[in-house]
């Protein structure tokens, strides 16, 4: 596996563009199974999870052509197979997202049960409660589930939680159903808009996404579109962090500022000046240590939990103390352990990290337990006395295109190194 080796101590400084969501480009792919004609969907971002769903869709029979800027072109009128095994699913949660158009266009779909992750539990009864609610016949053995309908048909889903690909999967099964679907306490992230967004170009009746309820009216046939994916804010907030945390200044462009309201806002907060507009991002620190921030997350519009870890990260390093409290999955402060080891005074009481900042960080080797954690100990290794080695960074690259490349371009001293050169 390969590894990153990092050298802390160098402002970050320059100007970096910003790929496309991984968490749009994901459902968007799957959306593609709702129609037989040609589907081209632009700005995909180049990452493992991608290459994961294109391997998925192909097996299945979809015809896929990629071009060098990643204009990636899916037509499935050939489309033979509706099974998602455990092998790939295993590898990529989010392959639950091809159940919703598999049942609503083909009548079934045979699909691995996710399974956990290292974040927590992540159960997907609310996919398969929401699907039975819309006449599916659900079946769950052998750790996959196997579900069947004539036509679903509309009807009113109540979410229990506010559920992402819960709501997404959802949505696209309700676009061929018989009647109208109502989804309430329904998830508003940026990534659902643009799902819906793509699904209304290709002829589907929405209403509502972004807000906590969506009305989808049932059509017969969904047609082709070209859809070109919005910027990742994730990706945009982790660049910003690393810019606060290493007191540097940096404009990030190809971006969308007002998906990242309660995070600029956290950075405000800590200490950093920020300007935009529509398309780009500039904060500068001017060699300020961050003041340390207390944050909640929530579902959009409150603070983003994939955030969670990088602001863990920087309130080791600054001024004062801060909390930080995961309301959103069971399990996500795996990095907490690894900060530890490189000196930060952080604790954990229940779902809070509890954090006095140091003035640095010691370099040591850490591990990546999974995505956003991986990269809160690539931020703490920027900042980092010496030579951090951060390991199974193969978690990185499900969520980040070429981050070495981008921080490089910032000043940043980080390499890859094939774990086999370091035997
Ligand atoms: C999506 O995951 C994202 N992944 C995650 O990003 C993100 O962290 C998460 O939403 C929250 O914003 C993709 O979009 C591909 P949820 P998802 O269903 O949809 C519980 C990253 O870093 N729940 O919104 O799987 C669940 O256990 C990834 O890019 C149920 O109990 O998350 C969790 O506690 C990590 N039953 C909470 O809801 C269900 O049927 C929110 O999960 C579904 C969810």
């Amino acid at each position: 596996m390969d590894k990153l080796i990092i050298q802390g101590g160098f402002p970050l400084h320059g100007e970096i563009n910003i790929s496309g969501a991984k968490n749009a480009a994901l459902p968007i792919l799957a959306a593609t199974l709702l129609t037989d004609e040609t589907v081209t969907v632009s700005n995909v971002p180049h990452l493992h999870d991608i290459t994961t769903t294109m391997g998925l869709l192909g097996r299945m029979g979809s015809e896929l052509t990629i071009d060098e800027r990643m204009n990636i072109e899916v037509n499935n009128h050939n489309l033979r197979d509706y099974f998602a095994p455990y092998e790939l699913v295993k590898t990529m949660r989010a392959s639950i997202l091809v159940l919703g158009p598999l049942l609503a266009h083909y009548g079934r779909a045979d699909v691995s049960l996710p399974g956990g992750c290292a974040i927590g539990s992540r159960p997907v009864n609310l996919h398969l409660d929401g699907l039975k609610s819309m006449g599916a016949e659900i079946h769950v053995e052998g750790g996959y589930i196997r579900a069947t309908a004539n036509r679903l048909r509309g009807a009113k889903l109540t979410m229990d939680l506010v559920t992402v690909t819960g709501t997404e999967n959802l949505m696209m099964a309700a676009t061929l159903a018989d009647g109208m679907t109502i989804i309430e306490n329904a998830a508003r992230e940026p990534e659902v808009v643009d799902l819906a967004r793509c699904l209304i170009q290709m002829g589907a009746k929405i209403e509502g996404a972004g807000t906590d309820t969506i009305f989808i009216h049932g059509v017969d046939k969904l047609h082709g579109t070209h859809y070109t994916i919005l910027p990742d804010r994730i990706e945009s907030g982790t660049y910003l962090v690393a810019a606060a945390m290493t007191g540097g200044s940096i404009k990030l462009k190809n971006t969308r500022p007002q998906l990242l309201d309660a995070v600029i806002a956290k950075l405000r907060e800590a200490g950093a000046e920020i300007s935009h507009d529509d398309t780009n991002i500039v904060l500068e620190m001017n060699n300020r240590r961050p003041e340390a921030v207390n944050v909640h997350t929530s579902p959009f519009p409150g603070f983003p939990t994939d955030m969670q870890a990088q602001f863990t990260a920087m309130n080791c390093i600054a001024k004062g103390s801060g909390t930080i409290t995961e309301n959103v999955f069971e399990n996500r402060f795996m990095h907490v352990q690894e900060l530890q080891r490189m000196g930060a005074r952080v604790r954990l009481e229940g779902n809070t990290a509890i954090s006095r900042g140091v003035k640095q960080l010691n370099s040591a080797p850490v591990m990546a337990t999974d995505l956003r954690a991986s990269a809160s100990l690539v931020l703490a290794g920027l900042v980092a006395k010496g030579s951090t080695v951060v390991d199974r960074i193969y978690h990185i690259d499900r969520g980040y295109e070429t981050i070495e490349e981008k921080l490089t371009l910032l000043g940043a001293k980080i390499k890859r190194v094939p774990s086999a050169l370091l035997n």
